[in-house]
């Protein structure tokens, strides 16, 4: 059996930003539950929430470059699986997971010098597997830095791409705080216009390059979805595959959902109903559920499509439907969501933060889910959605193209608001329908996108290295 050391930014249940921690949370336990050995490092954020923890190294020493830090490294674990947290407050207490830092290569450069730290001392992995850029120099230190070192001889290094929007990509001048050297900076390594590039970095040096669906794995090497990696990642074709993300079923089930009141089952929907009912009450609309709710839980980011619903906020308030809308992220967005909340609180309701119970609720509550995504590497609400029967309204691109299809949801091409229009008002035609609705719900109510299957492609991956 290989031993597999992952290598993240975050993981659910102690630190959430996105799906990535969802992943984190629920594909090592996955493979423990197939025999696998599995250990994951992150950072212990001041606001990780971390239950009863095993300090298990009182005193790690961390060099990285002219910086010296000492760490502590915690222990939980979970479904099998063993969670490592690295306590360094001058890195890691920043009252957020990411911001915008000075020091943030520095920060994550020393997550993966802890991780090796591990590695050496306490867990010998046949694997290294990084997720995105925050884990992207984990392969360079290990074939680089340590390349005279027995230690780590024959051990493997696989990188998984969530997301290539978000590159790592810093000051050339910061590779000297890496303890990287500085012969590694040019263009077939770690220089990537100019910059340094930790995601460069990990599809470099990595043995296997996975992302998180089979479409996103063919667009990335496509100029429209590569920002500027395509190039890159089509030399290297043969090493990236795409193995599509599960659900956490446990987490999300509208049977036994632990932040809803009104539980259901594709077989009996009467809780439904009282979900939408609750729900309408909760984010203040007029209790009518007569007209269809159409929800929108999401990261506010360029990313996510969401100028589309804003243009065609007068198209909606015709259509004789209400929206709630639940994210944080780009203040423009926050703004304006917030402000068509205040002139049309009869049609929107919007909550500006995070809040993982509400997002919850309206996965039971709401009858249409919309992720007009302009690029989606895999997207984890519609798969949530589809369990709980909120229709989802998608752009064909990347996992959203792989999870859902016209006999579950509504999916339109083309990025534009006309598209994104037609396909609501489709839905909404169909909505009223309610014979044809009901068989829509329960196609996607009886997909199944656990992990089980997916983790197997994993285990397959490591296996063939
Ligand atoms: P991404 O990782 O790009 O943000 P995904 O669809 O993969 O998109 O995952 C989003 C996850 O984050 C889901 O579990 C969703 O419920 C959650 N989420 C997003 N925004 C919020 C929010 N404001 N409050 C609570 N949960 C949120
Ligand atoms: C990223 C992507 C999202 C994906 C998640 C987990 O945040 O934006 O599509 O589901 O990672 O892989």
């Amino acid at each position: 059996m290989p031993r597999i050391l992952m290598v993240t930014a975050e993981a659910a249940p102690f630190a959430k930003t996105g799906g990535l921690a969802d992943v984190l949370g629920a594909l090592p336990p996955a493979l423990a539950r197939l025999g696998e050995e599995v250990g994951v490092v992150m950072p212990r954020y001041d606001v990780a929430s971390i239950p009863e923890s095993q300090r298990v190294w009182h005193a790690m020493p961390l060099v990285v470059g002219p910086n010296r830090y000492t760490a502590a490294i915690d222990q939980v674990t979970v479904g099998g699986a063993r969670y490592w947290f690295v306590d360094c407050p001058p890195l890691y207490n920043r009252g957020q997971v990411y911001g915008n830092f000075a020091d943030n290569h520095v920060r994550f450069a020393a997550l993966n010098l802890a991780a090796i730290g591990i590695a050496r001392h306490m867990f010998r992995p046949d694997v290294f597997h990084g997720h995105d850029w925050p884990a992207g120099l984990l392969p360079v230190y290990l074939r680089e830095n340590l390349r005279n070192d027995p230690t780590f001889f024959g051990a493997k290094c696989v990188t998984t791409i969530h997301n290539l929007g978000y590159q790592g990509n810093f000051p050339a001048s910061c590779i000297s705080d890496t303890g990287l050297n500085r012969a590694l900076f040019h263009s077939e390594g770690l220089e990537f216009w100019g910059r340094l590039s930790f995601m460069k970095a990990g599809i470099v040096w990595s043995d296997a390059i996975t992302t998180v669906s089979p479409t996103y794995a063919r667009e990335i090497q496509t100029q429209e979805y590569g920002f500027s990696m395509d190039g890159l990642l089509r030399a290297r074709s043969s090493r990236v595959h795409g193995i599509l993300n599960g659900a956490d079923y446990g987490e999300w089930n509208p049977e036994t959902d632990a932040f809803a009141a009104h539980h259901f089952s594709s077989k009996n929907l009467a809780g439904k109903r009282a979900a939408k009912k609750a729900l309408l009450a909760e984010v203040g609309l007029p209790a009518n559920p007569d007209r269809p709710l159409l929800a929108v839980i999401s990261r506010f980011a360029e990313q996510k499509g969401l100028d589309l619903i804003a243009a065609i906020v007068k198209d909606l308030l015709e259509e004789d439907t209400a929206v709630v809308i639940l994210g944080e992220g780009d203040a423009q967005f926050e703004e304006m969501f917030r402000e068509l909340a205040r002139d049309f609180p009869e049609t929107f309701a919007v909550r500006v933060g995070y809040d993982n119970g509400l997002a919850h609720r309206i996965e039971a509550g709401a009858d249409l889910f919309l992720m007009p995504s302009r690029y989606e590497p895999c997207g984890l609400s519609q798969i949530y959605s589809l369990r709980y029967g909120t229709v989802p309204i998608v752009r064909a691109t990347g996992g959203l193209e792989d999870t859902v299809d016209e006999t579950t949801g509504f999916k339109f091409h083309e990025h534009t608001p006309a598209a994104l229009l037609h396909s609501i008002r489709k839905a909404i035609t169909e909505w009223k329908d309610r014979k044809t609705w009901l068989q829509r719900m329960r196609r996607g109510m009886a997909k199944d996108f656990s992990w089980a299957a997916s983790a197997v492609e994993y285990q397959k991956l490591y296996r063939s290295l």
